[in-house]
């Protein structure tokens, strides 16, 4: 792409999508590998007020909304594949590699590595879970079967089940011998039932606001009595259309996420009970996922090209800053189903 187009297409998402899609989108196709330090920084450093503001302000809520409404007509389901469609080999590249976690982890020490907070946080969900060891667990959004393999590594016999939307990360599990679906959770009715748990490690971001009444409803219909429902996910903080879901779009095209209150209602409305709700922080696993990727720099470029090494260079900063900002929080939930 010539300069000109670049600088057509910069003033065009500018005036119609925002200043920071227009800057992540331009960064996104720089014509060379972005630099780790500049980069991290232009999205890390507090940004002028103005700038800010303007960031912000801008597109005004109604062409947001309209934005949105529209992205959100087209397939969710293919646009959540293809983000984990790119390449087991790329996301091995930056991911924990004991257990392929794509999700926050717990860095409780300065020298805890990323595998070791991947580890620490499973343990934590584990314990949430409050297993005796043969119950039938399903994982919703299993990605590389992370969960499943740390449950079975600790001794777990109760059947394991997930679902995922990825190819790649179901060829992936089913060599690890789990027995794991091309199961879309929003439209696709769940098979197995009933499980004694449910559980969601960073998947409930991918349901949309019009989708969060039917999955809980479905959660709590495919749990037995006294059943629990686990999940790690993030919500938004304090506005239902902020401008960063404009942004979001370009990694996620499709997607939307929901209010925190607005999943605990729906929760709730369904029959769960809330017995547990805590907030983590996704800022160092952001990082530690930026540094490993720029460690790995030319395997990536072999692997993805130029184009998808710069639109995670630009997505881990991006997704950091929106935690910074506290537009979302990260929360992990526990939902009890009664005996009776
Ligand atoms: C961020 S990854 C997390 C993976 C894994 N739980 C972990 O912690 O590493 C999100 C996962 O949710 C899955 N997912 C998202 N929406 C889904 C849907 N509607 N049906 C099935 N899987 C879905 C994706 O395929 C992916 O495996």
């Amino acid at each position: 792409m010539g300069n000109l187009e670049r600088v057509s297409r910069f003033t065009s998402d500018l005036a119609t999508r925002g200043l920071l899609y227009a800057i992540a989108q331009d960064r996104i196709h720089s014509p060379i590998p972005l630099d780790p330090k500049e980069n991290w920084a232009f999205w890390a450093q507090p940004q002028p007020s103005l700038m800010k503001w303007f960031a912000r302000a801008y597109p005004p809520s109604p062409i947001r909304k309209a934005f949105l409404d529209s992205m959100l007509e087209q397939d969710h389901a293919s646009g959540i594949e293809s983000h984990y469609d790119v390449s087991n080999d790329f996301y091995a590249l930056f991911l924990d590699n004991q257990y392929r976690f794509y999700s926050a982890a717990d860095f409780l020490h300065e020298q805890d590595t990323l595998e070791d907070a991947q580890h620490n946080k499973a343990m934590y969900l584990r314990s949430l879970l409050r297993l005796q060891g043969n119950e039938k667990i399903l994982d919703l959004g299993c990605g590389w079967g992370a969960m499943l393999k740390l449950l079975r590594d600790q001794g777990h016999s109760g059947e394991l089940t997930g679902f995922t939307l990825s190819k790649e990360q179901l060829a992936y599990v089913q060599e690890l011998g789990f027995n794991v679906s091309l199961t879309n959770f929003i439209t696709t009715p769940f098979e197995h039932k009933p499980f004694d748990r449910i559980l969601s490690i960073g998947a409930l971001e991918h349901v949309r606001p019009d989708e969060v009444e039917i999955i809980h409803q479905k959660i709590y219909a495919a749990l037995a009595p006294g059943g629990l429902a686990v999940h790690q996910f993030f919500s938004l903080e304090y506005e239902p259309y902020p401008a960063s879901m404009v942004m979001i779009q370009l990694f996620f095209p499709g997607s939307l996420l929901v209010m925190h209150p607005v999943h605990i209602e729906a929760a709730k409305q369904a029959g769960f009970h809330i017995t547990h709700d805590s907030i983590h922080d996704y800022k160092p696993t952001l990082r530690a996922w930026y540094d490993r990727l720029v460690a790995h720099r030319e395997q990536a470029l072999n692997l993805v090209g130029l184009e998808t090494y710069n639109r995670y260079m630009t997505f881990f900063p991006i997704s950091w800053l929106f935690f910074e900002q506290n537009e979302a929080k990260l929360h992990r939930v526990v939902m009890e189903k009664s005996v009776a």
